[in-house]
C-alpha cells in the first residue's frame, strides 16, 4: 500500500528544445538557455532526480505543494566538452540498446540480454520501447520478475513494453489511446494529462523521446503487466477483501455491469471498508440494503475517464457519473479525492483505474437537509434555529427549501433587530420560520420570477439573473444544494419579511414626503399599492431641495408631467443591490421609458446614471424593492442641458438649478 506520493510525481520536468546558440540570457520573463543545446530541467527541492519531460508550456511553481526550481542540463544526445559554454559535444546515434547503455539503464539492458532482445533491440525495429527504470525493476513484484524471465519458454513481459513503429510523445494525442506490443498482440494503455504527465498502464514517462537509430524510447517508473491479466474493475474489487463492504454495496445496487463494462476508460474511487465503517448505522444500513441508494453512492465514485494517480500534480475537479463533483489534489500528505485519502493508489484495470479511499464519499442525494446545512458552515443560523425550537423541522420536514443565511448576514443584522431576535423566541420563531419554505425548490425549477409561498403572506421572491439568483434581497452564495428531502441554498443576508407595500414605505418615511406628495398628484400611487415586483427610486427631501422651486411647483401642478417625472423613478422589474454587477454596468428602462444605469463608482458607491449616489438601498416592501437617492431623476432628453458632471459635484450642497421638462 503507498501512501505517500512516489518519487516520480513529484518529479515534473520541462524541456526546452533548443538547438540554437544563444546564450544565457533573460528576456522579459522567457527564459532562454544558457549555452547551446541545453535543455531545462524541473526539480522538486529535496530530490536530486532530474527530470526530462517534453516541452510544457507552464512551469508550475509548486508540485504537490512542493516548490520546484530549474536548472539546465545537456539535451539528451549532447554532452558538454572542456571550456565550451553549453554542451556542444554531439553524440553519434545508436540503436535502441545503445540509448538505454546511454540512459544508464543496466538493469533493462541485462534483462533484455537475458530474454534474447539483443537482436531486436539493434537491429530491427522500428520500435517503441517503454524502458522501466533500474528502480522500476528493482520494486516489481515477484510475480512481475517470475514473468520477465519465465521458465516455461513463454515470451518474457518485457516484449509488453515494446510497441512496433515510432510513437514519439507528441504522437500520443488523446486522454486515452491503447497501442499493440509484441507480447502476444496485447495492448497498453497511454494517457496524457495536463502539464506534460503522460503514462503507461499508470506507468509515469519520466524521460520521454530519447532516440535511437532504429527507434524511440521512454524510460518509466513502473515494470507494467498486460491489462487483461489485470482483470475488469468488479474483477479487482471482488477479488481484493480489503473492498468487501463495497463489494456488497455493488450486488445491491446492480451496479456491477457497469463496472465490467470494457470500452470507455473509467476512474472508480473504492472506500475500503474502514470508509464504510465511519458511516452512521443508519446509513450504512441503507446503503447496504437498498439499491436506489446505493446505486447512488457508487456512481458518485466513478468518474469517466482513466486519471492515475501521476496525473494530478496540482489539483483537478472531475465529474461523476452522477453528475456530482469530486477534487482530486496531490498535496504533501498524498493524494486527496475531495477529503478522503487516497490510501490504494493506481490499481489498473483493463476497463480503468480504481483508488482505495479511506472515506465514502456521499452525494447530496442521499444526505439529509441538516447534513447539509452542517456542510454549509452556517452556525449561527442552526443556533437560532435550535433556540427557537425549529431544529425538528431541519429533520422531520420534506418536500422543503431552506434558505440559510451565513453567519456573517446574522451577525450584520441591525443590533437592535439581532437583539429582538436572540430576546423574543416569538419573533425568532416568525424570522427563521420565513427561511424554511414549502416545496422543494430544484435548479429547474428556479426560473424567471419564481415567487414562494412562506406561512405568512409575504411571498419570497426569486429572481435569476445574468450572474446568479437573488432571494428577496438576498444573493445565492454557492449551487442549490439537493437531497431527497429538500434543497439547501446558502444567502448573504437575513430574510426579513416585507410588511408594507413600496407606498406605504413611501408614506411612512419622513425623510420621502417630497416624493410621497409627487407620486401621489401623479396619480400612481395604486401601482405601488398593489402586487408586483417593481424597483422604486426614491429622491429624498434633500434631492428636492436642490430644484429650482417655482418649476417644481409648476410640475406639481400638471398630473401629465408629474406622472412622467415619478414614472422616471420606477422600473418595472425588481432589482437588488446584488444584481448589479461589480465591475460593469447595468441598463434598464425605467416605466417612463429612460435608460437607467447602475454602476459602482471606484469607492465602491452605488450610482445611477452616473451622477446620483443610491444613499440606501435594499429596502424591501410586499411588491418590490425601494432604493433611496439623492438626486431626482432627470429626462434624458435633458441631460444635454443639465450641469456637466463635475460642476454639479462642484455646486452640491450649494442650491442650483436643473430644468424639470419631459
Ligand atoms: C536465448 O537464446 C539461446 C540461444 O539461441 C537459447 O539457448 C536460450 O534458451 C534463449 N533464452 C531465452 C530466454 O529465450
Ligand atoms: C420528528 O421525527 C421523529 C422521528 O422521525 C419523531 O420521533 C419526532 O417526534 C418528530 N418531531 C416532531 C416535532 O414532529
Ligand atoms: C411539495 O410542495 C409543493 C408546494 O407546497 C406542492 O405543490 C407539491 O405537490 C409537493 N410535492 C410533493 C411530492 O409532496
Amino acid at each position: 500500500m503507498k501512501t505517500m506520493p512516489s518519487v516520480s510525481r513529484l518529479l515534473l520536468g520541462a524541456c526546452i528544445l533548443l538547438a540554437v546558440s544563444t546564450m544565457g540570457r533573460r528576456n522579459g520573463g522567457t527564459r532562454e538557455p544558457p549555452g547551446p543545446n541545453m535543455c531545462m530541467v524541473q526539480e522538486v527541492y529535496g530530490t536530486g532526480e532530474k527530470f526530462f519531460t517534453h516541452c510544457v508550456a507552464k512551469h508550475l511553481k509548486m508540485i504537490c505543494e512542493r516548490p520546484t526550481f530549474v536548472s539546465w542540463d545537456c539535451c539528451s544526445g549532447y554532452d558538454r566538452e572542456r571550456g565550451q559554454q553549453g554542451c556542444t559535444k554531439e553524440k553519434p546515434l545508436g540503436n535502441l540498446l545503445d540509448t538505454a547503455k546511454e540512459l544508464g539503464l543496466r538493469q533493462f539492458t541485462e534483462r533484455a540480454a537475458m530474454a534474447n532482445l539483443t537482436d531486436l533491440l539493434e537491429n530491427q525495429g522500428a520500435f517503441t520501447v517503454f524502458a522501466p527504470s533500474d528502480t522500476a525493476f528493482r520494486e516489481s513484484t515477484a510475480y512481475e520478475k517470475s514473468l520477465l524471465h519465465p521458465t516455461d519458454g513463454s515470451p518474457s513481459l518485457l516484449l509488453y513494453h515494446i510497441a512496433p513503429g515510432k510513437l514519439s510523445l507528441n504522437t500520443f494525442r488523446n486522454r486515452n489511446q491503447e497501442f499493440v506490443t509484441i507480447y502476444q498482440d496485447k495492448k497498453i494503455r497511454v494517457n496524457k494529462y495536463a502539464y506534460g504527465v503522460a503514462t503507461v498502464n499508470c506507468a509515469r514517462i519520466i524521460r520521454p523521446d530519447e532516440k535511437g537509430t532504429n527507434g524511440v524510447m521512454h524510460v518509466i517508473d513502473k515494470v507494467v503487466k498486460p491489462l487483461e491479466l489485470q482483470g475488469n474493475m468488479a474483477e479487482r474489487i471482488f477479488s481484493d477483501d480489503r473492498y468487501s463492504k463495497f463489494q456488497m454495496a455493488l450486488f445491491v445496487s446492480d451496479m456491477v455491469n457497469q463496472l465490467r463494462q470494457t470500452g470507455k476508460g473509467y476512474t472508480l474511487l473504492a472506500p475500503t471498508n474502514s470508509a464504510f465503517a465511519k458511516l452512521p448505522s443508519e446509513l450504512l444500513d441503507r446503503i447496504l440494503t437498498d439499491a436506489d441508494t446505493a446505486e447512488k453512492v457508487i456512481r458518485h465514485h466513478v468518474v469517466k475517464g482513466v486519471y492515475c494517480g501521476d496525473a494530478i500534480v496540482v489539483s483537478v475537479g472531475l465529474k461523476t457519473l452522477d453528475d456530482g463533483r469530486v477534487l482530486f489534489r496531490c498535496t504533501k500528505q498524498g493524494l486527496l479525492a475531495n477529503n478522503a485519502r487516497v490510501v490504494d493508489q493506481d490499481l489498473v484495470a483493463s476497463n480503468g483505474v480504481i483508488h482505495g479511499i479511506d472515506e465514502v464519499l456521499l452525494p447530496d442525494s442521499v444526505k439529509e437537509p441538516s447534513d447539509l446545512l452542517d456542510e454549509m458552515h452556517v452556525k449561527r443560523f442552526m443556533e437560532l434555529t435550535r433556540r427557537a425550537g425549529l431544529e425538528y423541522r431541519l429533520r422531520n420536514d420534506s418536500n422543503v427549501t431552506i434558505f440559510a443565511p451565513t453567519d456573517e448576514a446574522i451577525n450584520a443584522l441591525p443590533s437592535r433587530a439581532r437583539a429582538a431576535l436572540t430576546n423574543e423566541p416569538l419573533a425568532m420563531s416568525r424570522l427563521l420560520d420565513y427561511h424554511i419554505v414549502k416545496g422543494k425548490l430544484t435548479e429547474n425549477r428556479l426560473i424567471g420570477d419564481l415567487e414562494l409561498d412562506t406561512g405568512i403572506s409575504a411571498k419570497i421572491k426569486v429572481n435569476v439573473f445574468r450572474n446568479g439568483v437573488a432571494i428577496n434581497t438576498a444573493k445565492a452564495l454557492g449551487p442549490l444544494r439537493e437531497c431527497d428531502k429538500g434543497s439547501v441554498q446558502k444567502i448573504n443576508k437575513v430574510l426579513v419579511p416585507p410588511e408594507k407595500t413600496l407606498m406605504e414605505l413611501i408614506g411612512d418615511d419622513r425623510d420621502l414626503s417630497m416624493f410621497k406628495q409627487a407620486v401621489e398628484s401623479s396619480g400612481l400611487s395604486d401601482l405601488l399599492l398593489r402586487e408586483g415586483r417593481f424597483t422604486v427610486l426614491a429622491p429624498t427631501n434633500r434631492a428636492f431641495s436642490y430644484l429650482n422651486q417655482w418649476r417644481l411647483d409648476q410640475m406639481m401642478n400638471n398630473p401629465a408631467r408629474l406622472k412622467k417625472f415619478v414614472g422616471r423613478h420606477i422600473i418595472n422589474r425588481m432589482i437588488a443591490e446584488c444584481e448589479i454587477p461589480a465591475s460593469s454596468t447595468y441598463g434598464i428602462q425605467s416605466r417612463q421609458g429612460d435608460l437607467t444605469v447602475f454602476n459602482y463608482d471606484t469607492r465602491g458607491n452605488l450610482l445611477v446614471n452616473d451622477l446620483i449616489k443610491v444613499t440606501q438601498t435594499d429596502t424591501l416592501a410586499l411588491n418590490g424593492v425601494l432604493h433611496k437617492i439623492d438626486d431626482v431623476m432627470k429626462c434624458s432628453c435633458e441631460r444635454g442641458v443639465t450641469m456637466s458632471p463635475k460642476y454639479q459635484h462642484r455646486t452640491r450642497g450649494r442650491r442650483h438649478y436643473h430644468r424639470l421638462r419631459h
